[in-house]
């Protein structure tokens, strides 16, 4: 018996990166996983792999998470298959570095359209599902910058504001029937989005020096977190900003050099 054995998850951006090995663990913990990527060919690889491992545990749906129409079709075709969704994890984001003086409003609604309102609308498009099955748990995927400064990506860190203040919201507004919501504010994952952050091997040992567990987190590190949230583990918590970075928040602005 899996640790979300019996429920049906939903996982946006599950390509690659972060969204890869929360499907991957949701379906090794018992989960019937619907597997979502804009990047339909990766998220197809991704499943093979999963059903390789756990027989006819997932299924790979091309998505767009901007568009509610493709959202309103995603969520059908995935209950059809596995029966009402209980889990989603709001996972897909972009990035889109630009500092502040180039920035215009259409790459600034761009990423608020694919970070924040998908997540929204996310939500909105699942939870009937939830209410019919008696409860549900949905994880939203912030960042660290919803919280600290991060220079060259005003409209990313905006949006991941809001996607851990809109979780608060609808932790308490779902509360009531029993469906709990919850935010992940990761520091720095090891991911392909990371090339767009540090491109050369100098900025990665300059941003590796500063981490105090002197690593990157894992894909799989956010997986764990995942799993537990999805969980009936987790059924007191919600309305929760779960920090996970290795450290990285609470390090002071000096940093003494440490015997390892
Ligand atoms: N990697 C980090 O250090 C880090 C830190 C904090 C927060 N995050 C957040 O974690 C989440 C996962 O990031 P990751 O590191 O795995 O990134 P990633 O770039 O490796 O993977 C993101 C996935 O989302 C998909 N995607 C992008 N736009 C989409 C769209 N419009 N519709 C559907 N799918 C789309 C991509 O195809 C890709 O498979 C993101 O929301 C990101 O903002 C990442």
């Amino acid at each position: 018996m899996g640790r979300v054995s019996g429920k049906v998850a939903l996982v946006t951006g599950a390509g690659r990166g972060q969204g890869e090995a929360i499907a991957y663990l949701l379906a090794k913990e018992g989960a019937k996983v619907i597997a979502t990527d804009i990047n339909f060919d990766n998220v197809k690889k991704v499943v093979a792999k999963i059903n390789t491992e756990f027989k006819e545990s997932a299924i790979a749906l091309h998505h767009e998470v901007a568009s509610k129409d493709e959202w309103v079709k995603v969520v059908e075709e995935g209950v059809k298959k596995f029966g009402p969704i209980t889990i989603l994890v709001n996972n897909a984001g972009i990035l889109a570095p630009c500092t502040y003086d180039l920035l215009t409003y259409e790459h600034w609604q761009k990423v608020m359209d694919v970070n924040a309102w998908s997540q929204f609308v996310g939500i909105q498009t699942v939870v009937p599902y939830m209410k019919q099955a008696g409860g549900g748990s949905i994880i939203d995927s912030a960042s660290l910058s919803a919280i600290n400064a991060c220079g060259r990506f005003s409209a990313y860190t905006a949006s991941k504001g809001a996607v851990d203040a809109f979780s608060r919201a609808a932790a308490i507004e779902l509360a009531p029937f029993n469906i709990r919501v919850n935010c992940i504010v990761q520091g720095v994952i090891h991911t392909p989005m990371l090339d767009e952050v540090w491109p050369t091997k100098e900025s990665t040992a300059e941003a590796l020096a500063a981490q105090p567990l002197g690593r990157f987190g894992k894909a799989i590190d956010i997986g764990y977190l995942v799993v537990y949230l999805a969980s009936d583990e987790s059924c007191f918590t919600t309305g929760s900003s779960q920090v996970i970075d290795g450290g990285l928040s609470v390090q002071g602005g000096v940093r003494p050099v440490l015997e390892r």
